[in-house]
């Protein structure tokens, strides 16, 4: 299987003795990609280094919102800014609100996501978006940028995707991609199963979250990329197809969401047409 793993954070200290034997299972489960996902500035930094080992780990560098009280009061764009100069970088992410663990005050969870889909906007990358128990304020906070007249939407994926039918309708309409994790696994997960169901293929994303969200078969154990396959043949389940299918599908949305044809090596270039919106080499 074709498989790509949209969220995965290889640079938590639970790989630290072992991220050659982790990177090798995943290639020999049949991953095509994984993005690493940073979480605050440091962690950014580290994926961006990790993803230029292997020309198909890809990075994204972003503050999630558990740490934006820390840089709340400084240019962190900055930072970020010139972390995305790297080719590898390919979203900017993850971000969002988190009013579930609240482990940094709702205020500045909220300026701090908006200053990042600023940025996002004008570096023309997707967004990484994590949202808990704050469905409503999220939505709220990307509509804002719908509502200025000129320029372009923000565009990214909602990661491990915990909301209902209707927040997922939202999300769509928003133009968004709908992400599943481990959880779509789990016997009792009926609520993501019947998302999943109505999300069109055309939005659907896996990933891992590891070394967190270990799927039903792993579960209490470290996640990582080659798992992403059980997401896979579950979301296969839900959708009635062949696991290959739902492997190949949701691998092409990857690599449209991160704008990857023609920066894969050894791939054909695509046609200036089908190249629009791309990141610039
Ligand atoms: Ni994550």
């Amino acid at each position: 299987m074709r498989l790509f793993d949209t969220h995965c954070h290889l640079i938590d200290r639970a790989y630290a003795q072992d991220i050659d034997r982790v990177l090798d299972r995943a290639w020999r489960a049949g991953l095509a990609g994984a993005t690493c996902v940073g979480y605050d500035l440091s962690s950014s930094l580290a994926s961006v280094s990790l993803a230029g080992r292997d020309a198909r780990l890809w990075a994204a560098v972003g503050v999630h919102p558990h740490d934006a009280s820390r840089v709340s009061g400084e240019d962190f764009e900055k930072r970020l800014r010139e972390m995305a100069r790297d080719d590898k970088v390919v979203a900017i992410g993850e971000t969002g609100l988190d009013f579930y663990r609240d482990l940094s005050p709702r205020p500045a969870q909220r300026e701090v996501f908006r200053r990042q889909v600023r940025l996002a906007l004008e570096l023309g990358l997707p967004l990484i978006v994590h949202d808990r128990d704050a469905h409503e304020e999220t939505l709220s906070v990307l509509r804002e940028f719908y509502s200025s007249t000129a320029g372009d939407r923000p565009r990214g994926v909602m990661h491990c995707f915990s909301g209902d039918t209707g927040m997922a309708e939202a999300c769509l309409g928003l133009g968004f991609y709908i992400s599943f994790a481990g959880p779509l696994t789990y016997p009792k997960a009926e609520k993501a199963r019947s998302v999943a169901r109505v999300v069109p293929w055309d939005r659907l994303l896996v990933e891992t979250d590891c070394p967190y969200l270990s799927p039903q078969s792993r579960r209490g154990r470290r996640n990582e990329p080659a798992h992403v396959a059980d997401v896979v043949v579950a979301l296969a389940a839900v959708k009635g197809v062949p696991p290959e299918e739902a492997a190949r599908r949701t691998s092409r949305n990857a690599r449209t969401l991160f704008g990857l044809a023609g920066k894969d090596p050894g791939r054909v270039n695509p046609s200036p047409a089908s190249s629009r919106g791309e990141k610039e080499p």
